[in-house]
């Protein structure tokens, strides 16, 4: 007979418990009654249980269950291994599945270079700690606790690299929660307590992280992207990496399909302070910026997980509706307000590949998006790339700029209706013969 390795654990009054190899068991609930003989069978037979130890002292209180009474599963269940609990929320998130979906592209966002500050487990924790990599002669940003990446580089702009020695890009709980052998309940076999998971960045009520965009050209020094407390954690990673103000210059030469903002500029548009600002124009923020933050639509207490906040990070319809704001939504297109972004980043579109300054292949960059292209009509504006070869002037890349951040990170408008139209408008009356608004918001929001 042949028997699978497997743990034997006999637990007071808990009574024998047997798992399956490889399953984690810690001492959740107290008190603990003698405990009995740990029999490891390895493709052997089953051997006899040692005499029972010594009693224990009483083990800490659990976590109250939903019946009120505690037990082993529902502590260590809640909030973290339920069906639904955060474990299993986080799973379903593109911050553990995309890292694994893009497994042959690791080895390059964790290694040396600037991916691994945002794209390796430990990327954040490295650069709160101040260890990170800048070129010979220059000096760290000084806002690195506050999320700045770049740094004056001789007379430029450089960007710090990834010092830590990771080679896992999936952003999970220790990336964003400072967990370690003290805290961490599957080391100290302590039941989890509530706010126990604290966060890495700084969350006071004053605390502001740095979007790189700097007030001056020439200097490097970022702009506050304004007071989010836990959703500061957020404006860590999901901004552009470039500093607009010294980035954009009265000649640009376009060498990479990649020109422009980085995936995962939504910090730049939810803050109504990251665009590129023709000169001359202000601007203003929406009613959405006074909610707490990103968790607000991106974290919402879920029900079935004990009011514990959805890390599988998806914004749903029904968050929408809640607290008055939204009332009977059926689509994230309320008031039609994402139709209206979409209508002008066509329009918007049209005007840059007109300029042959759009592509959409990184392998092919030679072709650019002209009249009759179905890319021109399938509105998926994020796929766009930058067409390598042309030099442009601020005018251009400053709509061009504007063109890539409102597609890859605005939501379609949603992170802050006002600050994209008005982005939008400025952009496409730039372009536009005879400086005309664009067809689909006629007057400047
Ligand atoms: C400041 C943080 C930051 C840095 C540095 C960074 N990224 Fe990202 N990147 C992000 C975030 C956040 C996203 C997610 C964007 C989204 O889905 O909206 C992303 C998305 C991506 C994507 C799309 C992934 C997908 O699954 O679709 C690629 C590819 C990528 N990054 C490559 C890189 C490379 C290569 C580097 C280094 C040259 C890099 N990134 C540096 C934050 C960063
Ligand atoms: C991308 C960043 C991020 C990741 C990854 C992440 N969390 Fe969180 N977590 C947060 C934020 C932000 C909050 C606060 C949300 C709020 O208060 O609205 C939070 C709150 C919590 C809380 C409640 C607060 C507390 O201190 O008890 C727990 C528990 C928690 N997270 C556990 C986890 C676990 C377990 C994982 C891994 C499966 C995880 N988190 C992964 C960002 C993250
Ligand atoms: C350590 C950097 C980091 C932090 C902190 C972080 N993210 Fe992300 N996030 C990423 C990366 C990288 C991706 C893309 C994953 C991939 O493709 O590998 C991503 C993806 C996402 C996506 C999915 C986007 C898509 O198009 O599928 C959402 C939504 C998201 N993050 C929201 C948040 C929110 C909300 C917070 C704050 C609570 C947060 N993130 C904090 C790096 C981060
Ligand atoms: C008012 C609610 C709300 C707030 C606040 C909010 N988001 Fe979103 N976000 C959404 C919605 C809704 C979508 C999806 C839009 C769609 O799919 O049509 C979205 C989409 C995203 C995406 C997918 C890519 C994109 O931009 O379309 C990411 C990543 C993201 N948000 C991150 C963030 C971050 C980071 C913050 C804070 C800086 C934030 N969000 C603030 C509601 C919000």
């Amino acid at each position: 007979m042949t028997t699978k390795p497997r743990t034997l654990i006999a637990l007071g009054s808990f009574g024998a418990v047997v798992l399956a190899g490889g399953a984690a068991l810690f001492a959740c609930e107290g008190p603990e009654g003698p405990p009995g003989a740990i029999v490891f069978v390895e493709g052997g037979t089953l051997g006899q249980p040692g005499p029972a130890g010594p009693v224990g002292p009483p083990g800490p209180s659990g976590l109250a269950t939903l019946d009120g009474g505690t037990s082993l599963t529902t502590s260590c269940m809640m909030p973290c291994h339920g069906f639904k609990g955060i474990v299993a929320q986080w799973k379903t998130s593109t911050h553990y599945f995309g890292a694994i979906a893009n497994t042959d592209e690791v080895p390059t966002w964790t290694g040396p270079g600037p991916c691994g500050n945002c794209h390796s487990g430990d990327g954040l924790e490295q650069r709160l700690a101040s260890n990170v990599g800048v070129a010979a002669g220059s000096s760290a940003p000084t806002g690195l606790t506050s999320g700045e990446i770049n740094y004056k580089k001789g007379a430029g702009v450089g960007e710090i690299s990834y010092a830590g020695a990771s080679k896992v890009a999936i952003i999970s709980c220790i990336t964003c929660h400072d967990i370690s052998a003290t805290n961490d309940p599957h080391v100290t076999g302590q039941t989890y307590v509530a706010g126990q998971f604290k966060l890495r960045v700084k969350s006071g009520p004053d605390d502001q992280m740095l979007i790189e965009k700097s007030p001056v050209a020439g200097t490097v020094s970022g702009t506050p992207a304004g007071k989010w407390g836990v959703s500061n954690t957020c404006i860590a990673c999901h901004k552009s990496r470039k500093d607009v103000t010294n980035y954009i210059a009265a000649s640009n030469p376009i060498t990479s399909t990649h020109w422009g903002p980085h995936e995962a500029p939504q910090a730049e548009i939810f803050s109504g302070k990251g665009g590129y600002h023709y000169a001359g124009k202000t601007f203003n923020n929406s009613t959405h910026q006074s909610l707490a933050g990103c968790a607000s639509c991106h974290m919402v207490d879920s029900a079935e997980n004990g009011g514990f906040p959805d890390h599988s990070m998806r914004p749903t319809i029904k968050t929408c509706a809640t607290a008055g704001c939204h009332a009977n939504v059926t689509s994230f297109d309320v008031a039609g307000g994402q139709g209206v972004v979409k209508a002008a980043l066509g329009e918007l579109q049209g005007l840059l590949a007109g300029q042959s300054l759009l592509t959409r292949s990184a392998t092919a960059p030679y072709v650019a998006l002209a009249a009759g292209d179905p890319a021109l009509s399938d509105q998926r504006y994020e796929l766009d790339l930058t067409m390598p070869g042309n030099v442009i002037t601020d005018i251009q890349a400053g709509a061009l700029y504007n063109y890539l951040l409102i597609a890859k990170g605005s939501g379609l408008g949603v992170h802050n209706p006002i600050y994209t139209k008005e982005l939008l408008f400025d952009s496409i009356e730039k372009l536009k013969p005879g400086n005309l608004p664009p067809s689909a918001i006629p007057t400047r929001p």
